[in-house]
């Protein structure tokens, strides 16, 4: 097999890549080879410390816009501690992964946006529900309400934040909806919109973005829909104006800017699942003992912070979500 120098858009700096050959499957390998004209589009470039610098160094997203006053800042759910400080407000709102942008870069999506209209944006909630909804989202964000909770972040890349999210719990929109008893999954689709979002046109995926979790996973009271952080709206490059954030699992179980919510009896295909199925799972949750196919997860890199962390089991979710999994 030809050496195919040119990197999946996910993958590591090249001392860090195990040989292929070791976590390809042939499939994923002729896809991969398939593609090996896409030119270097890669994601895992770690926590390049110059990267994070010219992120820090950003501006600060804009104030908010006073149609939005009556929800920004939120009150902070004080029942939600961690022990990290909170990252600084513009390396968490320019250090982005929003391939719907770009791929390539962590830094480009937060300029990419800039011209992408937001609002209004319709939400649709279908599939196996007594009471179907379509609803524009900052009325959806009224009709629930909001509150601030720190949470830890983690990527599956190994780099970690600390974020004061602003939202209101999945369960809340669940309840709201009526599932009926056959539904056993909820899945997430972002929006499609090549004409604004460059990295759409890139065959390599399936776009528009999807990912699910299963009924009780979203049913848990740490699973929420974010709209702001950092006591503002939501950056549209962190996936304004509605995503979800699932703290026990990798970061890309938190589809952006979700356009539908499905209920449904079967397990719904994912992105990253359909992509490599052999490096990311349909639970993904943060385990440090289970590594990465070219990586390990024992240690993370704090967003700003020099050196490396252990890695705690479900991201120190675990006296919340153990028991989802059996203990
Ligand atoms: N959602 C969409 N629609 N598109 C994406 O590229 N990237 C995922 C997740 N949700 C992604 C997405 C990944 S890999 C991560 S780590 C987080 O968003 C990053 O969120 P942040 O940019 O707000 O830190």
């Amino acid at each position: 097999m030809a050496v195919i120098r040119t990197r999946r858009p996910w993958d590591l700096p090249a001392q860090d890549v195990t040989p292929e050959s070791l976590y390809l499957s042939r499939r994923d390998w002729l896809r991969w080879a398939g593609f090996g004209g896409l030119g270097a589009v890669s994601l895992l470039a770690g926590c390049d410390n110059s990267v994070m610098a010219q992120a820090t160094t950003a501006p600060a997203p804009p104030e908010t816009p006073r149609r939005l006053k009556d929800l920004y800042p939120a009150r902070r759910n004080e029942a939600y501690q961690v022990d990290r400080a909170i990252t600084a407000e513009n390396l968490a709102t320019t250090y982005n992964n929003f391939y719907e942008f770009d791929s390539s870069s962590k830094l480009t999506p937060a300029r990419l946006v800039e011209k992408w209209p937001i609002h209004p944006w319709e939400v649709e909630i279908t599939g196996l529900v007594g009471k179907p909804l379509k609803i524009e989202a900052e009325a959806l964000t009224r009709r629930l309400g909001v509150e601030e909770r720190v949470y830890r972040f983690r990527c599956v890349e190994a780099w970690a934040m600390t974020v004061p999210w602003i939202g209101f719990e999945m369960r809340k929109l669940i309840e709201l909806v009526e599932p009926l008893g056959s539904a056993k999954f909820v899945r997430f689709v972002s929006f499609l919109d090549p004409a604004h979002a460059p990295g759409q046109t890139n065959r390599y995926f399936k776009w528009p973005y999807y990912e699910a979790l299963r009924m009780d996973e979203a049913m848990n009271p740490l699973a929420m829909f974010v709209t702001g952080m950092y006591g503002k709206p939501l950056p549209k490059q962190n996936g304004a104006p509605l995503r979800g954030i699932v703290p026990w699992k990798y970061g890309y179980k938190s589809a952006k800017s979700i356009v539908r919510i499905e209920f449904s009896e079967t397990r719904p295909p994912t992105f990253w699942n359909d992509a490599a199925p052999a490096e990311y799972s349909f639970l993904s949750n943060v385990e440090p003992n289970v590594p990465h196919p070219r990586w390990s997860q024992a240690t993370e890199r704090i967003l700003g912070q020099e050196g490396r962390v252990p890695t705690r089991l479900y991201n120190g979710y675990a006296a919340q979500v153990a028991g989802l999994y059996g203990g």
